[in-house]
């Protein structure tokens, strides 16, 4: 007995020393006051730096593609290296859409709040997705977006969800839309989803996503500004409705990315209404510009939308990682995403407010509203709505001062801050000339342009978005094309 009682203490002992000798590596993970301010120095230093030199970097840099970080270790690694493998491998390569000089694709933003609301959401790891565990996460993600449902001219039913992009409140609209119509999977072949040729290609992922890659898609024409012809759009749905076929959901724009039209979402929203069909509105990169005189004129009757896609990572200039879904009536939301189990039974306590868990399909969630809240409270409105008008008259500004230019041909007169335009040369292939002069623009690098392809016609795009673009940015540019269009 005697000997079992002995071999049991040292078992003991010889296991607190393990649990002691794990503990003094384990607290690793957990560095001191002093360590930290060592280590958060270096870093705000970085920042700073990156921030101060940015008027004199280049919106693109030659692209390094042979990047080889070292392999984790069982060791640790000293800062100052990590440090000099980002600036050389990640923030001096290829696109910087930091720069005020990136016109390309859609610019996203990055707002410094934004940083120090990441940085204080990570720190304190607040629990978002649940009003349970954070009451007060929560109800800032939802002070967000109730802020969002004014904009689009919601009324009090309405709610919504803070995703990671467009792409994913895309996804969401479209699988509330399904859960909403009543179709059953055995007839998703009769389904009939509703768009243009404009239609971001996330949409298309988010068809199949949802199961309903065997639904038909109407591709419904355009006008010449490439928005969706109304007329059009109600003569197929009475076709299909003749055929047999279940209308399940209509995917507007609002702000197209390639060419920035925006559909006339009055006409087509007082058509969805009439036949009972379910409208999402993509306005991922056009949403934020509701903030403007001119946005709201655009944008007139977005309100009758079942759901709306904004992107604060755009036209807010919040750093990626940002997108929103907006419901008109919550609650719909809510059944197509709301689950509960034996183990959440605690949190069902706690019901004042929606909580993000229950209007999208993730749980654990990054307390993605604090980035968004803390430049919205700190600089308040009117700086952004600012913003978004003189980016919208920048882009008017350059569509005029680059006709002025012989041989330029531009698209339509932009209806926000998107447009396009190519260069005719006297003689020879336009196309060819014009993937040219986007190469010398990009080995340039100050400014950086994309191209599109419409009608078989190759395009330069201009996106004015970020908000460290201004006038001289767009001067520089005009300047820029002028140059390398005389050297071609
Ligand atoms: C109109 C539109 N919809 C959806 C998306 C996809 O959004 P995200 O890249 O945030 O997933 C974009 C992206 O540019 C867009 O412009």
């Amino acid at each position: 007995m005697e000997r079992i009682h002995q071999l049991s203490k040292t078992y003991k002992n010889h296991m607190k020393d393990q649990i002691k000798k794990l503990e003094a590596t384990a607290r690793m993970l957990e560095p001191s006051a002093e360590t930290r301010n060592r280590l958060a120095e270096k870093v705000l230093s970085y920042g700073d730096n990156f921030l101060n030199d940015l008027p004199s970097k280049k919106a693109y840099a030659s692209p390094k593609q042979n990047i080889s970080s070292s392999p984790f270790s069982e060791g640790p690694a000293d800062m100052d290296k990590l440090l000099d493998f980002l600036k050389s491998n990640v923030d001096a390569n290829a696109l910087n859409p930091a720069s005020g000089g990136h016109l390309g694709y859609i610019p996203g933003g990055g707002l410094y709040p934004s940083a120090l609301g990441d940085y204080l959401a990570a720190i304190t790891n607040r629990y978002a997705g649940v009003f349970f565990s954070s009451p007060g996460a929560v109800h800032i993600e939802n002070r967000c977006i109730r802020w969002l449902c004014d904009l689009i001219g919601y009324g009090p039913k309405a709610g919504g969800n803070l995703t990671s992009g467009g792409s994913l409140a895309n996804l969401i609209g479209l699988v509330n839309a399904r859960d909403d119509s009543g179709i059953s999977s055995k007839d998703f072949e009769k389904a009939v989803i509703y768009t243009t040729r404009q239609v971001h290609h996330c949409v298309i992922k988010a068809i199949n996503f949802a199961g309903l890659a065997d639904a038909q898609i109407r591709v419904i024409k355009m006008d010449a500004r490439f928005r969706m012809i109304p007329h059009a759009l109600q003569k197929q749905l009475i076709e299909d409705r003749e055929l047999g076929l279940k209308p399940l959901v209509i995917f507007a724009s609002a702000g197209t990315t390639d060419v920035g039209a925006v559909d006339p979402l009055h006409e087509v929203g007082t058509i969805a209404q009439d036949q009972n069909i379910w409208l999402h509105v993509d306005a991922a990169y056009g949403g934020a510009f509701l903030l403007t005189e001119h946005g709201q004129q655009k944008m007139n009757g977005i309100h009758h939308a079942d759901s709306v896609t904004i992107d604060p990572h755009k036209g807010f200039f919040l750093p990626y990682g940002s997108g929103a879904l907006l419901v008109k009536d919550v609650s719909k939301l809510h059944n197509s995403q709301h689950m509960t189990a034996n183990y959440m039974q605690d949190t069902l306590a706690a019901d004042e407010e929606y909580s993000p868990a229950d209007l999208s399909p993730e749980l654990s969630k990054h307390f993605r509203g604090l980035r968004m809240w803390l430049p919205l409270q700190l600089f308040g409105i009117a700086p952004f709505r600012a913003a978004l008008d003189e980016k919208l008259l920048l882009t008017r500004y350059f569509y005029q001062e680059i006709q002025k230019i012989d041989g330029i041909e531009v698209g339509p007169e932009p209806e926000l801050s998107v447009m396009f335009f190519r260069y005719v040369p006297a003689s020879g292939d336009a196309n060819t000339f014009n993937r040219k002069l986007l190469d010398a623009i990009h080995e340039d690098g100050r400014i950086f342009l994309s191209s599109t392809n419409i009608d078989d016609i190759y395009y330069i795009r201009l996106a004015v978005l970020n908000f460290r673009t201004h006038l001289q940015t767009i001067d520089d540019t005009i300047a820029l094309l002028k140059k390398k269009i005389a050297a071609l």
